[in-house]
């Protein structure tokens, strides 16, 4: 049975990221009728950040870990599951600031974690996500598409094609709505805006 990870990381209900997540899954629901989603709001649910319990339980092998520890590591495990479980992953993510929004980075900090999505051989580092793809949906009040000036700025695309490549996951897809501060300022319409975007999210969910 297909099972798809929705991933939601932006803290606005009128969300644009919101908006594609949801028509890439309805979408994907019809075309995967018997498929499974598996979702998380991390906006809502934030994860913990990392504190000095989880790294030296992380990095504690894994036979010798206390029942503390494995608590420590209880969300973690959760989250990695979730990531196996899945076939393919849809990730919405709203641009603070250049990058990410942080509830998105304090995921990533609970699933990269050596040993179980990530593991270091000797040619170097092999992620352990093996077939899965990955689709990015994402929202920027200005745009910063390849070649323009402002390209350099974004840190989104980049880091999150680095970070899910570094735990095994090379097939990435990125569809970006930029330029939405025109859709905040009353200058564009919001559904003229978001057509040409959404029709693109459809065709790569079906
Ligand atoms: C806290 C905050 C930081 C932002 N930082 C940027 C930024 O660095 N660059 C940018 O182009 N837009 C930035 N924006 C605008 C958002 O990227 C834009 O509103 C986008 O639609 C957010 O996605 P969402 O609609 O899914 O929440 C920021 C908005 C907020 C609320």
């Amino acid at each position: 049975m297909p099972t798809l990870l929705q991933l939601d990381s932006s803290p606005l209900s009128t969300s644009i990221s919101r908006e594609m997540t949801h028509e890439f899954v309805n979408s994907w629901k019809s075309s995967h009728p018997t498929g499974t989603v598996i979702y998380r709001d991390l906006a809502v649910s934030s994860p913990a950040p990392l504190n000095e319990a989880w790294i030296y339980a992380a990095y504690t092998d894994p036979a010798a870990r206390t029942p503390e520890q494995i608590a420590t590591l209880a969300l973690s495990e959760e989250l990695i599951g979730e990531l196996e479980r899945a076939d393919e992953y849809v990730i919405g993510v709203a641009m603070h600031n250049f990058s990410i929004p942080g509830t998105l980075k304090l995921w990533i900090d609970q699933i990269a974690r050596r040993g179980r999505t990530f593991a270091y051989r000797k040619n170097g580092p092999e992620g352990l996500l093996k077939g899965k793809k990955a689709t990015v949906l994402a929202a920027s009040g200005g745009a910063y598409g390849t070649g323009s000036p402002a390209a350099a700025m974004n840190f989104v695309d980049p880091y999150l094609k680095t970070v899910l490549g570094f735990i095994g996951v090379t097939d990435v897809k990125f569809i970006t709505a930029g330029g939405a501060s025109r859709v905040m300022s009353g200058s564009v319409d919001r559904a003229e805006f978001l057509k040409p975007t959404l029709a693109e999210v459809r065709a790569v969910a079906a």
